[in-house]
């Protein structure tokens, strides 16, 4: 590009952002504070309206010029800490890598992740979600005890391939809150936990996929999905939860069929 050439694409960016400096897009955000009392509320803010700004921008510009009081998660900024999950315009989304020029100019409603209990405004509580984690048992379970002296585990790198796509999960729940099973059935495991599972039970060096196997084969894991698919379509990482669950399935079958038809092959 030559100088001229560049200097008036410059000029024209600069333009571009003075125009959009005047502009404003409104957001509509659930308000609530169970230790004041009263029904939740939406409270509408206009906020400046910038072609870079991710709605996460707009709740922090809120916070910082407008009301304080307003609260909600964040913390990295870029994807990756899975703290800022909240719905937009009804869909669970990472507001940090939401853009307000995928909206603009028609307003968007930021609501706390559904099918979670509500903390404040746009924090949820996630305690619920904490323990199906844990009760999965995520951590390698070896039958041997073994001496850092005995050296590493080692994998090759298709034996890595086999899991890696779970390992990708930031918590961040979205795929609970898309989730119409869950909705109706909040004892559900669900599916980041049933994918946080098949990470451990597709590792070569695991040998706890039997211990994990009778946990997924119950009806409030694996068989209270119905596959409608929407865990997959919103995780933002592609982690895929509902090919976990169908993994985790096809296994829970096998095992019945063993456990009832074959006795002598319950291995
Ligand atoms: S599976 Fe995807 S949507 Fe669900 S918690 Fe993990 S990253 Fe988020
Ligand atoms: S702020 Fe960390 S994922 Fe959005």
């Amino acid at each position: 590009m030559s100088a001229s050439n560049g200097a008036a694409a410059q000029t024209t960016e600069e333009s571009l952002e003075a125009r959009m400096a005047d502009k404003t897009i409104t957001l509509e955000v659930f308000r609530y504070d169970p230790a004041a009392g009263g029904d939740p509320t939406f409270q509408r803010y206009d906020v400046p309206y910038r072609s870079d700004w991710v709605v996460l921008d707009a709740l922090n510009w809120i916070k910082d010029t407008t009301d304080g009081s307003l609260t909600f998660r964040w913390s990295c900024r870029m994807g990756v800490c899975g703290s800022c999950g909240m719905m937009v315009n009804g869909l669970p989304k990472l507001t940090c890598s939401t853009f307000l020029k995928d909206y603009y100019p028609d307003p968007l409603r930021i609501e706390p992740l559904a099918n979670f209990p509500v903390q404040r405004d746009l924090v949820i509580e996630f305690d619920g979600f904490v323990e199906k984690l844990k009760s999965i048992k995520p951590w390698l379970i070896r039958n041997d005890q073994r001496d850092p002296a005995d050296g590493e585990l080692r994998q090759t790198p298709k034996q890595l391939a086999q899991y890696k796509q779970y390992t990708m999960c930031i918590n961040c729940m979205l795929c609970y809150s898309a989730c119409p099973e869950y909705a109706f059935i909040p004892g559900f495991i669900g599916p980041a936990a049933i994918a946080l599972a098949q990470r451990y039970n597709l590792d070569s060096r695991d040998q706890g996929q039997a211990e994990r196997r009778k946990l997924l084969g119950v009806q409030e894991a694996v068989w209270e999905c119905t596959f409608v698919g929407e865990c997959s379509a919103v995780c933002p990482k592609h982690v895929d939860p509902a090919a976990a669950i169908q993994q985790a399935k096809v296994t829970s079958t096998i095992d019945w069929y063993k456990r009832f038809l074959m006795p002598w092959g319950k291995k």
